[in-house]
């Protein structure tokens, strides 16, 4: 056969392979991966020592098997809804838990640590993860991929995962505002900055790491959980209104970050992701949503029980947690972080699909 008849297809086959590896890669996420707090820790602080933590009854009561697993909810977290909108398992799990091996976090891993933040000192108030020590794991879980899976295939997993970062809101609520260091050192609008400083250093350490595909979720209406309605000296049980002005303040910086660094990191897609609205909507108007509670928890009074705190109070636990925005005095029922991870898929991550 003369090579004259094979010309053509030398010349179309590498655009028809680079076709189709565009296509594949915009279609496609191999792997879920995690950083933040207890929005997203599936159980790592189950494995250090701390009283932030949550595997015991009655959290996890409405789980798979009705077992405790270290969330912070009566069942599953936003993060394991998208991981399962995505095609890839229903549940992400814990870098931490050392029965699992590499195979069983290739396809998605959680580094999140409740009661961290941004800031090191937020994660020095109850000795939990830092996101620097995330990251240092995050690393140690690349080098784990490569030698189980090879150094192509590892690096398509890095390349082509979502990462998603959910933190900020204890930066605020439990450092902040809550211990007097912080606020002799810096503004607000100081402290956002250098928060922002840290999580542009997080998000370029992933970049420099392999790392493309990216949601940066934004803060909720922290002034809106329980625990603050109580603490809301000015007005009692009613949000805490210039925390919630300053979670809007902050998400529109942080939306800013994003325009400029797509534009700066070759490659980079991150994205913003808000929650702020629909928690805001939901808060409003409950009943649009089906709840019928959006001011107290389910455990306890739900006025300020988290962690051990909803296991002592275990006879005022409410009957059925899809009546509840919260299912403590701090974090979402699973109906509710399921409606968050509606709401992100079809308005923000839906470009990752
Ligand atoms: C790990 O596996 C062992 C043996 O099956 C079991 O006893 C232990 O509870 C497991 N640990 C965790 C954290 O699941
Ligand atoms: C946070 O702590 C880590 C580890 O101790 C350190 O390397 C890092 O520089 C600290 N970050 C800041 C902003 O202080
Ligand atoms: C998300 O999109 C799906 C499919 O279009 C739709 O059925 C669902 O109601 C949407 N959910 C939210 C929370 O926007």
């Amino acid at each position: 056969m003369s090579i004259r008849r094979w010309l053509p297809w030398l010349v179309l086959l590498p655009a028809l392979l680079r076709r189709g590896g565009v296509a594949a890669a915009a279609g496609k996420v191999p792997a879920v991966i995690v950083f933040g707090d207890s929005s997203v820790d599936t159980g790592n602080n189950n494995f250090i020592p701390t009283i932030a933590r949550s595997n015991f009854w009655p959290y996890g009561r409405d789980y798979a098997d009705g077992q405790p697993t270290g969330r912070f909810s009566n069942g599953r977290l936003a993060t394991d809804f998208i991981s399962e909108a995505f095609g890839l398992p229903p549940c992400i799990p814990a870098y931490l838990d050392a029965n699992l091996t590499i195979d069983q976090l290739s396809s998605g891993v959680s580094f999140a640590s409740a009661a961290t933040g941004l800031d090191n000192a937020t994660a020095g108030v109850l000795s939990v993860i830092t996101i620097g020590e995330q990251l240092q794991y995050f690393r140690e879980y690349k080098e784990r991929l490569k030698m189980a899976k090879g150094e192509r295939k590892a690096g398509e997993i890095i390349g082509e995962a979502l990462y998603i970062w959910s933190i900020g809101t204890n930066d605020f609520i439990e450092n902040y505002y809550n211990l007097p260091e912080r606020r002799l050192q810096y503004t607000v609008a100081q402290y956002e900055a250098y928060l922002l400083d840290l999580a542009e250093a997080a998000i370029r350490d992933v970049h420099s790491l392999g790392g493309r595909k990216m949601d940066f979720t934004g803060l909720t209406p922290m002034g809106c959980l329980p625990a603050e309605r109580i603490g809301n000296r000015d007005d009692p049980g009613e949000c805490n209104e210039d925390y919630n002005a300053v979670a809007r303040s902050f998400n529109g910086k942080l939306q800013g970050l994003a325009v400029r660094l797509n534009k700066e990191l070759p490659g980079l897609q991150l994205v913003y992701a808000d929650t702020y609205n629909i928690l805001t909507a939901i808060v409003n108007r409950p009943s649009d949503y089906g709840f019928e509670n959006a001011v107290q928890g389910c455990c306890g009074t739900g006025l300020f029980e988290a962690g051990y705190f909803c296991s002592m109070s275990t006879s005022l636990l409410c009957q059925n947690a899809n009546k509840y925005v919260f299912f403590d005095a701090i974090h979402p029922t699973e109906k509710m972080y399921k409606i968050i991870a509606d709401t992100v898929m079809n308005t923000t991550l839906n470009v990752f699909l």
